[in-house]
């Protein structure tokens, strides 16, 4: 088979990975990839928002499954895009259709599908420009800390957690009025503060049945400690220690299952990856919010414990047969660390020069933020995160320690990683 991957990020590195192994993979491309992917695959420069050139790639390299890594293509409607062409039509796309990607484009979408299907959620409204007054006072009726999240996506900041009140209310002020996040803001969720510990849970749908994927832990704080600013994701470990098999019933039961059944119910044929992000309040898991797609770099740690054939499963959501493969999964840890460029998630330096040594061992490098540069042929940083080092050990313990071992020997200027994952579960 001939596999377009979409995407430049350690998530693509990842899926891509796993699909090269598959007695199924004949040739696979990555668009545009990164400087990992071209180990894996062939890289095809590409535009994702050009849907046009994508299909154009599809059919130029006789592609016969698409899998779409990150949430804009999704929410702008790109597997619709292949639906609505003859030629494109019958290729599968890994990835929902519009509709079912407004799970994460639309926090109000989400917020309602929720409430309509009873998915344990934090409690919220919905306010507008028109409504602005009364989104003041029903901050009023809610106790700090105070959660506002602009409805559309906003590259992950969209989301602001305030202790004080005057200051939620010109912020909800900036975001309505002032168009803080641009379009993602016209709406706002003004929702209750959860407090517990969050986690990753993932499935792979085809419209009709789901499997569970290994779960996962990520650590989005730049600083140690879950310091400072949100990031992308600054590592992740799977298994998470936390969720024993009660636990992972009430997931199942409460939040999997109805979701799954309501977008059934919604007509919505929902194939590719539901990212649950979760957050445990006592005992009971409450949504935080739903992605259309795998989590970065939760798939740096998920993908290397699923055991077996990853392009069986997309072909089995192509066909809607699910139930009919098993998957198992891989019993050791896996733990992620992602090496990033010092001052991101703020300003940072692009361009400059990695060293890997060919003396790692007991790790998988997936690549992030890197290109390569035409004149020397050498590696260098093109974003802020720039290499997860994933490693298996027999308890999370081992495996951080094994990935840590390696990050210690990758080198670029100006290289930063938290060294403390792991903390708060030990
Ligand atoms: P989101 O983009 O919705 O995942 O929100 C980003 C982060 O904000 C989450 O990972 C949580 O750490 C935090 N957060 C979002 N909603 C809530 C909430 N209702 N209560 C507590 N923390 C939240
Ligand atoms: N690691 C969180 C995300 O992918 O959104």
């Amino acid at each position: 088979m001939n596999t377009l991957v979409l995407g430049s990020g350690g998530r693509e590195h990842a899926l891509a990975w796993k699909i090269a192994e598959s007695p199924l993979n004949t040739n696979l491309f990555i668009a545009p990839g990164n400087a990992g992917t071209r180990n894996v695959g062939v890289n095809i420069p590409a535009d994702l928002d050009n849907f046009e050139s994508i299909g154009c790639i599809a059919i130029e390299n006789e592609i016969d499954l698409v899998v779409v890594g990150p949430e804009a293509p999704l929410v702008e409607g790109i597997h619709d895009y292949f639906l609505s062409r003859e030629e494109l039509k019958n290729i599968p796309v890994i990835g929902p259709v519009k509709k079912g990607a407004m799970l994460e484009g639309s926090k109000d979408f989400a917020k309602a599908f929720m409430q309509k299907y009873n998915i344990p959620t934090a409690a919220s409204r919905t306010f507008a420009k028109e409504n602005f007054e009364e989104g003041l006072l029903y901050l009023e009726t809610l106790n700090a800390p105070y959660v506002l999240k602009a409805d559309g996506l906003a590259a992950g900041k969209g989301v602001l957690i305030l202790n004080n009140l005057e200051e939620a209310k010109q912020e909800l002020s900036e975001m309505l009025n002032d168009s803080k996040f641009g379009e993602a803001s016209s709406k706002v969720v003004i929702e209750e503060f959860l407090d517990g510990i969050e986690l990753s849970v993932f499935a792979l749908a085809d419209g009709i049945h789901y499997k569970l994927l290994p779960k996962a832990k990520d650590y989005k704080r730049i600083g140690e400690g879950n310091t400072g600013l949100n990031t992308g994701g600054m590592g992740s470990i799977s298994p998470v220690p936390f969720v024993n098999s009660e636990f992972l019933t009430k997931i199942e039961k409460n939040i999997v299952k109805p979701t799954v059944e309501g977008l059934k119910k919604e007509g919505i044929d929902y194939r590719g990856f539901i990212f649950f992000g979760l957050i445990k309040v006592g005992n009971d898991p409450y949504v935080i919010e739903y992605n259309c797609r795998m989590g970065d770099p939760e798939a740096e740690s998920v993908i290397p414990r699923i055991k077996g054939d990853l392009l069986e499963l997309f072909v089995a959501v192509g066909n809607q047969t699910l139930d009919k493969v098993e998957i198992k999964f891989d019993e050791r840890n896996a733990a992620t660390v992602m090496m990033v460029a010092g001052g991101y998630p703020e300003k940072y330096q692009k361009g400059n020069f990695i060293t890997i040594p060919d003396n790692l061992s007991d790790c998988i490098v997936f690549h992030s933020g890197t290109t390569i540069d035409v004149e020397t042929g050498h590696i260098k940083t093109s974003g802020g995160r720039v290499i997860a080092v994933t490693s298996y050990g027999r308890n999370m313990k081992e495996a951080l320690e094994n990935a840590y071992k390696n990050v210690d020997l990758i080198d670029f200027k100006n290289k930063y990683f938290r060294k403390d994952l792991g903390f708060d579960l030990m």
